[in-house]
């Protein structure tokens, strides 16, 4: 018998992610090859984005997707998060060549406060939201204090991709499958300031740290690539990554909804005090996941190196936060 069709909202439809996201929910990639998904797509009311919506639905449409059991546009986030069970929140002005995060962050809250709200009052109340949108972080924390009636741990950010990246650069770096790779981690916020942390992960059961043994390529190769990778995107292609972050998006709701089956992963979710960062910073933290909740990996020793770099990305998170704080 199959399942009962699940309501997945994707907002910035029309968009690059969008374009490279919504043909693989539709396909099961993201819920599973049993689960039915009716797509309630959100783009701003302007035209020439409405028409392009329109377009991308008509080769919706034209896949025959067997999973996909309907398809909505709207431009209005009341009516596109109606009920919705899946809440990916990519649309948000992109960052171009030579501009930061931070120049973004007052018009993109706007959006997630407007988000929130809606979220908020018409959503179901067990909803999964994740922000993709940057800065995704601090977006994932005004969407989430404007939505006081749902609960606060399913408001997450995208820190999936930084997880992945840090996960391909190890695999290269010691020749081994990228799929051996366990126990990473990427603390903090999805900007240059995360800490992708390898001090934990192995192949094969085999220690990495240990393998590379190599505390300046750490620090001097390592984490400047994974932390400038978006940039460098940016840079060869003129346009911000699209594919790897909508893959990244797909794994991230994949894993919360289907389990890891223990695998740790990189969830940017609300803190509790964990690790010492503040209640309600949206923060990159190890997490596994089991019945459609995630759990964060306790007790993990933190060095003083790791302790610098996690106080440099909260310090950021929190300046964020700073900036935002009228408009909440
Ligand atoms: P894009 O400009 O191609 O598409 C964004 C779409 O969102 C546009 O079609 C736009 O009309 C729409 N949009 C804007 N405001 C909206 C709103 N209020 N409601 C609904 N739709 C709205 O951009 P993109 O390349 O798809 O990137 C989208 C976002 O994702 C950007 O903020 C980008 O920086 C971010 N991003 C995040 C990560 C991550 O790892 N967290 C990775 C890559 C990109
Ligand atoms: C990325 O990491 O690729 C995106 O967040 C785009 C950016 O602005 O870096």
């Amino acid at each position: 018998m199959s399942k009962k069709p699940v309501r997945v909202a994707v907002t910035g439809a029309a968009g690059q992610i969008g374009y490279a996201l919504l043909f693989r929910i539709a396909s099961g990639a993201m819920l599973g090859a049993d689960q039915p998904v009716i797509l309630q797509l959100l783009e701003i009311p302007d035209e020439k984005a409405q028409n392009a919506l329109k377009g991308v639905i008509m080769e919706l449409e034209d896949c025959a997707f067997p999973l996909l059991a309907g398809i909505e546009a709207h431009s209005d986030p009341m009516t596109a998060f109606k009920d919705t069970d899946y809440a990916l929140l990519v649309g948000a002005r992109p960052r171009g060549p030579g501009m930061e995060r931070s120049d973004l962050l007052a018009a993109n809250a706007q959006i997630f406060t407007a988000q929130g709200k809606a979220l908020n009052a018409v959503a179901s109340r067990n909803v999964k939201v994740l922000v993709v949108g940057n800065p995704a972080n601090t977006n994932a924390y005004i969407a989430m204090k404007s939505a006081p009636d749902l609960p606060r741990e399913n408001f997450t950010a995208m820190l999936r991709l930084d997880h992945n990246r840090a996960a391909s650069q190890i695999a290269t770096k010691m020749g081994v499958a990228v799929g051996d790779i366990e126990k990473l981690c990427v603390w903090g916020n999805h900007s240059p300031t995360m800490y992708a942390d390898y001090r934990f992960a192995t192949v094969n059961g085999k220690s990495v740290k240990d393998a590379i043994n190599d505390q300046d390529w750490n620090a001097n190769v390592f984490l400047p690539t994974v932390g400038k990778r978006g940039a460098a995107i940016i840079a060869a292609r003129g346009l911000s990554s699209a594919a790897s972050a909508a893959n990244a998006a797909i794994d991230h709701m994949h894993d919360w909804a289907l389990g890891t089956g223990g695998k740790w992963v990189t969830m940017g979710i609300p803190s509790n005090g964990e690790y010492g960062i503040p209640k309600d910073v949206v923060f990159g933290f190890p997490v596994t996941t089991e019945g459609g909740k995630y759990t964060i990996v306790k007790d993990l020793p933190i060095d003083a190196f790791s302790q610098e770099c996690i106080n440099k990305t909260l310090a950021e998170l929190q300046g964020e936060q700073d900036g935002v704080k009228h408009l909440l």
